[in-house]
């Protein structure tokens, strides 16, 4: 059955659906709001807003998004209920790869197919562009339209992604990642670390989209499950990539976390076995959603995307 121009089949049927085409219009209603929301200025101040839109407009996946988006609807939700928040999300990830990537940080010069933000516009404004994203992030979100499940779940929602991004989340991770350079490490902590650092914006990615359509609490628990295992399987896929995947191909520098001592899967457990439980952790992922119908389908494809990915 040919899909509805007006959006993606929510047939029940797996292979059916076009998850292709599903991230594709997704990424493209992402892309649209942050380019309507982070605006080109033309003041004094115009090369900080150029540096901003020059990573978050440059491309990427667009998965912390996306996903917000399919949670809201696996509950019921309409993709404009996340908007907001899809948009807060992208602009945080942003930051913390335009942070990642500084000469004080991991030090790379490619990003998303092209050179990173301090390559182009100096390490004092990446640094800035970097810090207002994360600011307006928050602004996007609070000024977002009250989705249908009201002002005090948005509140929740705000609190829920600033406890993610902030220092009970995907900063502490980052900060672990740098003490653990050259250091042994042990699974627990780099399961530890890579929660935070990766699974925490994925988490709540989910959680919030959930939260926004208006999820229940038996929902907003499988969405849970399903986020956390999903957000770990994101990371060592992003570990193994880095060892087998080649630069061109990533748009960022590849086989470097070995090279700076990095604490990664493949390193602790080899290859072959870093997929493996990666693949466990996307069974995992998809079984907690046992509970939803088929306007889940999106989440369900979106856990082999991130596991079966080449970039
Ligand atoms: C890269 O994230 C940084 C990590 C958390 C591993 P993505 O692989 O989602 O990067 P983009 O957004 O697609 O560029
Ligand atoms: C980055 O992890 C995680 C965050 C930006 C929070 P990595 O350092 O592994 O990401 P890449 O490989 O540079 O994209
Ligand atoms: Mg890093
Ligand atoms: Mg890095
Ligand atoms: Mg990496």
């Amino acid at each position: 059955m040919p899909h509805s121009s007006s959006g993606p089949s929510h047939s029940s049927d797996a292979s059916r659906f076009d998850i292709e085409r599903y991230l594709k219009e997704r990424a493209a209603l992402v892309q649209n709001a942050l380019d309507r929301t982070v605006v080109e200025h033309r003041g004094p101040g115009a090369k900080l807003l150029e540096a901003m839109r020059y990573s978050l407009l440059a491309g990427g996946k667009r998965l912390r998004p996306v996903l917000a988006l399919a949670a809201c609807e696996a509950v019921g939700g309409k993709p404009q209920d996340a908007l907001g928040f899809a948009c807060a999300l992208e602009m945080i990830h942003t930051y913390s790869l335009i942070h990642d990537d500084l000469p004080c940080m991991d030090d790379d010069d490619l990003r998303r197919g092209r050179p990173t933000n301090h390559k182009v516009y100096g390490e004092a404004m990446a640094t800035l562009a970097g810090d207002a994203l994360l600011t307006d992030a928050f602004k996007v979100l609070a000024r977002s339209p009250a989705s249908r499940a009201g002002a005090p779940v948005l509140l929740e929602v705000i609190a829920e992604l600033a406890e993610a991004a902030g220092s009970a989340g995907m900063v502490i991770g980052q900060a672990l990642d740098m003490l653990s350079e050259g250091q042994p490490t042990d699974l627990a902590t780099l399961e530890y670390l890579h929660a935070r650092k990766t699974g925490a914006l994925f988490l709540v990615s989910v959680r919030g989209g959930g939260l926004l359509g208006g999820a229940d609490r038996t929902q907003l628990d499988a969405l849970t499950v399903y986020g956390r295992a999903l957000g770990l399987a994101f990371q060592v896929i992003d570990d193994l990539l880095d060892v087998v995947s080649s630069t061109e191909q990533l748009g960022k520098r590849a086989h470097k976390d070995d090279a700076h001592g990095k604490a990664t899967y493949p390193a602790l457990m080899g290859v072959d076995k870093s997929r493996q439980f990666a693949v466990q952790l996307k069974e995992q992922a998809i079984a907690a959603l046992s509970g939803f119908d088929g306007r889940a389908e999106p989440l369900r494809q979106i856990a082999s995307f991130v596991v079966e990915r080449s970039l």
